[in-house]
């Protein structure tokens, strides 16, 4: 056996991340493929492999449609393209919400077949109980609360979560059912600023915002919002490059070239070696 690395060359662990509570902020990105995850592995704690790849990457309208499948392939590029920040992989809609031991064998299965270091579940009212029976049998795991896109049918759309008295109650009991339970940290979406603060100070574990104010432990965006990929993104979005444009740009370039003749050039052909 080699001798172990030092700790900073070392991939980030659940316990790593959830010593971080009030700490240093939790710097997480959604990755999907190999190329993409090189380059972000750089900069951040945690890659989250979400299912939100079905609409970013494969055109779902919403996440309902991902399969186990789809979520093993693009954790195993993210896998192979990263060495240094913790990947969770999401569990997709129906791999746990019925029997805890299909969930578990779910589970067991994307660590298994990916090398992740965790799985991700959107923690609704039901899904503590299955975390408890996940993390006692050594599968770390992360919730997920507030907005949950998979609920977006039962929801009738993507909606804020947490404005009106009985669903800010909901949420922050979700919350702390889920770190109860043995989550060792907890996504929180779409929700306002003095709910995501009071479920930060509520729970034992880190929280990592998405559209939910600064009042986290933690930040975390689809990567592909902030690149700038999508005419449309959500309010709480910062994009940081025009993606698109570049793209477009690029591509109208190559189709100018490609016919006026001026791609390919003499530089971008191969020749013929004649032996004399
Ligand atoms: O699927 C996903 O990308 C997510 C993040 C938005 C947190 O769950």
């Amino acid at each position: 056996m080699s001798a172990q690395r030092p700790e900073a060359e070392r991939r980030m662990t659940p316990r790593r991340i959830k010593a971080r509570k009030g700490g240093e902020p939790i710097v997480c990105l959604t990755a999907y493929t190999a190329p993409v995850a090189e380059i972000l592995d750089e900069v951040c704690d945690l890659l989250l492999v979400g299912d939100s790849v079905g609409m970013v990457l494969h055109g779902l309208p919403n996440t309902v449609g991902v399969t186990m499948e789809m979520m093993i392939l693009h954790g195993q590029a993210v896998m192979r393209a990263s060495r240094r920040a913790l990947v969770a992989v999401d569990m997709p809609f129906g791999a746990y919400e019925g029997a805890k031991e299909t969930a578990y064998a779910n589970a067991v299965r994307i660590l298994k077949e990916t090398g992740a270091q965790a799985v991700k579940v959107e923690s609704g009212p039901a899904v503590a109980e299955t975390i408890a029976y996940l993390t006692r049998r050594g599968v770390p795991v992360i919730g997920h609360v507030g907005l949950r896109p998979q609920a977006v049918l039962a929801d009738g759309g993507f909606r804020a979560k947490g404005r009106h008295g009985n669903e800010y109650a909901c949420v922050i009991a979700e919350a702390k059912a889920a770190s109860d339970a043995g989550a060792f940290c907890v996504v929180v979406e779409g929700v306002a600023e003095g709910l995501a603060r009071e479920i930060t100070a509520a729970i034992d574990v880190p929280t990592i915002g998405i559209g939910a104010s600064a009042g986290c432990d933690g930040q975390i965006l689809v990567t592909d919002d902030m690149l700038g990929l999508f005419d449309w993104t959500p309010k709480f979005v910062r994009r940081y490059a025009d993606l698109k444009g570049e793209i477009a740009r690029a591509a109208r370039a190559y189709a100018d070239d490609v016919r006026s003749g001026a791609f390919p050039a003499a530089a971008e052909t191969y020749f013929a070696v004649v032996k004399g």
